[in-house]
C-alpha cells in the first residue's frame, strides 16, 4: 500500500484526518506551509498516534518544489488535498491572493499527479458552493450558485479543473467531499483548531468569549425567516469528518468509485440555530456566554444542512458525534490551548 500525501496535514481538518488515517493503518506524508498551522501540532499528532509523520514545509503554488517533493518521496500513491486559503471575508479583501493560492496549488499538483502517475485524490470542498439553496436539505444534485465570496468561487473552480481533468487524464480519480459547518477537536484535546488572530468562525469565537479572551459574542442578525430569528447551519464534528476522507480514499485505493469524479455532501443532516449552539454550549459547559446580538453579517446565507443520505448510503459513512460532546470537545481543547506558551495572547 502506498503513502497518502496530506497537503495542509498540520492544519485543523488535516491534522485530524491525519490522526485518523494512521490510526486506520496508513502511512501519511504531509506538506504544509505553515502559513495557518504550526510546526507543533506535529507533537500533538504523535502523542495521539505514537507516530511523527513525515513533514515537508512547502508552498504548494512554487511548481519547482512541488515536483522535487514527488521525485522525493515515489511511494505516494493518493493525495487528500486541504492546503487553502479558507477566511470567507479576507477573501473579499484579497482576491488575488486566494485565486493564486487555491487555484496555482491545485493545477501543480495535478501536474505532478499526471507526471508521476498518481491515481487518487481527495478534495476538500465545502457547501458553500450551493449559496443559499431553493431546497433544504440540500443535495449532491442542488445546482452550484453563483459564490458569494472569492473563497467559495475558489473551490467551485477548483471541482471544475478537477472534472476536466479526470476527462483529459485516464487513470486519475478524484472525490471531492463538500464539507459543512466543521466543529469541535480531538476528545484527547492534544490537536484542535488554532487560534491564530481574531477567529471568523462562531465556535472558536464562543470558546474565547468563555474563556474570557474576547469580551462579548456578537450574534449577526435575530430577523432571519427561522423559528429564533438566527442563521441555520449543519455543524459537524471535526473527527467525524475526519472519518469520511478516510472512507474516501480508501474508496478509491480500492477501485470502488463508480465514476472518475464523486461528490458528497459531509454534514450531519441536521440543521441548528446560533442561539441553539450558544445555549447549547452554555448547558454542558455550565459557563454563561456574554452576547449581544447585532446586524446581519453580509454573505451569510440565511440557512443551510445537508441531506446526507448518498454519503450514508454509498460512502457507508455517516456522523456519528453529538452536538454536545461536539461543542465541550471544543472548551476542553480552548482551556488546554490557552495553558500552552504563545497562546495566551
Ligand atoms: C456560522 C453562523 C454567522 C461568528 C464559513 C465558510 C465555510 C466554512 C465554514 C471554510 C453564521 C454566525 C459567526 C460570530 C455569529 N469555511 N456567527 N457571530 O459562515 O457558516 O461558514 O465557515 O471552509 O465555507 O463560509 O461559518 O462559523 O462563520 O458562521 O453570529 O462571531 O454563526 O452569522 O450564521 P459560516 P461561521
Amino acid at each position: 500500500m502506498g503513502q497518502i500525501l496530506v497537503t495542509g496535514g498540520v492544519g485543523y481538518i488535516g491534522s485530524h484526518t491525519v490522526v485518523e488515517l494512521i490510526e486506520a493503518g496508513f502511512e501519511v506524508c504531509i506538506i504544509d506551509n505553515l502559513s495557518n498551522s504550526r510546526i507543533e501540532v506535529l507533537d500533538g499528532i504523535e502523542k495521539i498516534t505514537g507516530v511523527r509523520p513525515v513533514f515537508e514545509k512547502i508552498d504548494l503554488t512554487d511548481q519547482q518544489a512541488v515536483d522535487h517533493f514527488f521525485q522525493k518521496y515515489p511511494n505516494i500513491d493518493s493525495i487528500i488535498h486541504f492546503a487553502a486559503s479558507k477566511a470567507v471575508g479576507e477573501s473579499v479583501q484579497k482576491p488575488t491572493l486566494y485565486y493564486r493560492n487555491n487555484l496555482v496549488s491545485l493545477i501543480n499538483l495535478i501536474d505532478s499527479m499526471v507526471k508521476y502517475q498518481i491515481p487518487n485524490f481527495v478534495f476538500s470542498s465545502s457547501c458553500t458552493v450551493y449559496g443559499q439553496p431553493d431546497e433544504l436539505p440540500v443535495t449532491e444534485q442542488a445546482p452550484i450558485k453563483k459564490a458569494l465570496s472569492p473563497y467559495g468561487n475558489t473551490k467551485q473552480i477548483s471541482e471544475e479543473i478537477l472534472q476536466d481533468s479526470v476527462q483529459a487524464f485516464p487513470g486519475l480519480k478524484v472525490i471531492s467531499l463538500r464539507y459543512f459547518n466543521p466543529i469541535g477537536a480531538h476528545p484527547s484535546a492534544l490537536i484542535g483548531e488554532l487560534p491564530l488572530g481574531v477567529p471568523a468562525n462562531l465556535v472558536p469565537f464562543i470558546t474565547q468569549t468563555a474563556i474570557g479572551l474576547r469580551k462579548e459574542l456578537q450574534v449577526f442578525g435575530n430577523d432571519y425567516n427561522t423559528p429564533d430569528g438566527s442563521c441555520i447551519r449543519d455543524y459537524i464534528n471535526v473527527v467525524d469528518l475526519a472519518h469520511a476522507h478516510v472512507v474516501a480514499i480508501r474508496r478509491l485505493i480500492e477501485g470502488k468509485n463508480k465514476s472518475t469524479f464523486e461528490v458528497f455532501n459531509i454534514g450531519t443532516g441536521k440543521g441548528l440555530s446560533v442561539f441553539e449552539i450558544i445555549n447549547t454550549f452554555e448547558k454542558v459547559t455550565g459557563v454563561k456566554l456574554n452576547y449581544r446580538v447585532v446586524g446581519r453579517r453580509p454573505g451569510d446565507v440565511e440557512k443551510v444542512w445537508a441531506d446526507t443520505s448518498y454519503a450514508n448510503k454509498e460512502l457507508g459513512w455517516k456522523a456519528e458525534k453529538t452536538i454536545e460532546e461536539t461543542l465541550l470537545s471544543a472548551w476542553k481543547w480552548e482551556q488546554y490551548i490557552r495553558q500552552q506558551k504563545g497562546f495566551n495572547e
